[in-house]
């Protein structure tokens, strides 16, 4: 399993600390953007975003909780910029999807807990990673939504059958447990805020979820 700390639950006034500290062991840095009209919160913008790509050389998971995400997929192009994923939910995703490729980028959709799979099949081949939410997003330190573990299974199902290369990546309530549960539905990726950033020994958590 890969893991993705969420820096949003980091302490930002300590960021190159926080960052250094899941650097081992950990395959990418999920780095979650909202705009307080997609969801009901405000995280940061382009300007942390580049920072944190300055200060960590792990690649860049981008999480764009936007209703516009068209707007800012070109913001958050930097060097270390791995994945951009768009909301299904969000205006304009699919030429997003089409923006994010030209720019050289791999591109993610994003389905929100009630959202289901059949809504995004006609894009599944074309994207390389699909994203599913296991909370309500805007908010790190929920509890998993146990009825989305279906989502994952249906979509490794559909990847193995038509044998699409997307990562099946996970967000929101992932603790031990419930990474054990997604890896076993087929998950690839694992992203934790929470579990990571509110516990001393980061290493040791980020081994748990592998
Ligand atoms: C929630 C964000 C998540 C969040 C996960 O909307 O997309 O990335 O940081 O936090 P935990 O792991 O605490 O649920
Ligand atoms: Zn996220």
């Amino acid at each position: 399993m890969k893991v993705a700390p969420s820096i949003l639950t980091a302490n930002f006034i300590r960021l190159e600390d926080e960052l250094k500290s899941i650097e081992k062991g950990s395959d990418y840095i999920h780095v979650d953007v909202m705009d307080g009209h997609f969801v009901p919160n405000i995280s940061f913008g382009p300007a942390i975003v580049e920072q944190i790509g300055k200060l960590s050389p792990l690649p860049m998971d981008i999480h764009l909780m936007v209703e516009y995400p068209l707007n800012w997929v070109d913001k958050v192009n930097f060097p270390t910029t791995e994945f951009i994923t768009v909301h299904a939910e969000a205006h304009r995703f699919a030429e997003s999807i089409k923006r994010i490729k030209f720019i050289g980028k791999k591109a993610g959709v994003c389905i929100k807990p009630s959202t289901s799979v059949e809504t995004i099949m006609p894009y599944l081949p074309q994207v390389d990673l699909v994203l599913v939410m296991g909370v309500e997003p805007g908010y790190g330190g929920q509890m998993f939504i146990q009825s989305q573990l279906e989502k994952i299974k249906q979509l490794s199902d559909l990847k193995e059958k038509h044998g699409y290369i997307y990562e099946i990546e996970v967000d929101g309530g992932i603790n031990a447990s419930t990474a054990k549960q997604c890896k076993e539905a087929g998950a690839t990726i694992v992203v934790a805020g929470t579990f990571i950033f509110n516990f001393e020994n980061r290493k040791e958590r980020i081994e748990s979820l592998k």
